[in-house]
């Protein structure tokens, strides 16, 4: 089963919705210049909640190949939760992808590997696709217990879940050292974490849910080292966080697969 990458721009906290549509225009221009297949590498945009309506606006009315979605959500379906927004509310906007438990959500936020895993239900309940982030931070890392640390992440995340949803998700080992810091992964760094995602993967949920699982690496990617990263053959994506808000260079990003 051949799995298409997907390079996914999350902007976080960046771009009011009139910003957005800018933002959105360019990628879009820029990749259609590139010769964009998307059958090859898909685009997403990760926009503030604000954005959604009006990326949803330009992205279906003007047939814009690029996939988008949101950066967190609720565990709850409705109620009173002051400040939340649930998954049937992004559902109705047509998200596919909804990023959890993202490093910045678990590090201010103190998200749990549990609540990480409900957010995750309610999404797949709700019929799009969630991108779940594991990733260890420095002093993990230089104690070399990175593989537990993210296996120990991925079982919590993954609790619960069939091999048929597993198998249509997606994980991002974004090893919290390398985000925003310009300090990238090695490929072989990235390689041997997401390695050990999968076969875990394999063990728990079995081959197939191995196979289409699609696993990305984050942090500090541009499209001067996304090439080398990309060939390794268990990473299936980005999860590109400040290169994302700049167009050209995500376009460039995204047309990795031509270099
Ligand atoms: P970065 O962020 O690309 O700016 O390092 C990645 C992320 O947090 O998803």
């Amino acid at each position: 089963m051949a799995r298409t990458p997907l390079i996914a721009g999350n902007w976080k906290m960046n771009e009011n919705h009139i910003e957005a549509t800018g933002l959105v225009q360019k990628l879009s221009w820029a990749l259609i210049d590139g010769q964009y297949e998307p059958e090859k590498s898909e685009a997403a945009v990760i926009v503030p909640f604000t954005d959604i309506r009006s990326v949803q606006t330009l992205i279906e009315g003007d047939k814009i190949n690029i996939a988008f979605g949101a950066q967190d959500v609720s565990k709850y379906d409705k109620g009173a939760y002051t400040g939340e927004v649930s998954a049937p509310m992004l559902a109705k906007l047509n998200c596919k992808y909804v990023v959890v438990g993202h490093s910045e959500r678990r590090e201010y936020h103190g998200e749990s590997d549990e609540l990480i895993n409900a957010k995750a239900k309610k999404v797949i309940e709700y019929g799009m696709t969630p991108i779940i982030c594991v990733g260890e931070v420095l002093a993990v890392r230089k104690e070399g217990r990175q593989i537990e640390h993210v296996l120990a992440q991925t079982k919590g995340v993954l609790a619960g879940l069939t091999p048929e949803q597993v198998s249509s998700l997606v994980i991002a080992y974004e090893p919290v050292w390398a985000i925003g810091t310009g300090e990238v992964a090695t490929p072989a760094d990235a390689q041997e974490v997401c390695g050990a995602i999968r076969e875990y993967v394999k063990g728990e949920f079995g081959e197939e849910a191995a196979e289409g699982v699609r696993i990305q690496y984050g942090g500090s990617v541009k499209s001067s080292n996304v090439v080398e990263i990309m060939a390794e053959p268990d990473v299936d994506g980005a999860l590109v966080g400040g290169a994302s808000l700049d167009a050209e260079e995500f376009a460039r990003i995204v047309l990795f697969y031509k270099a």
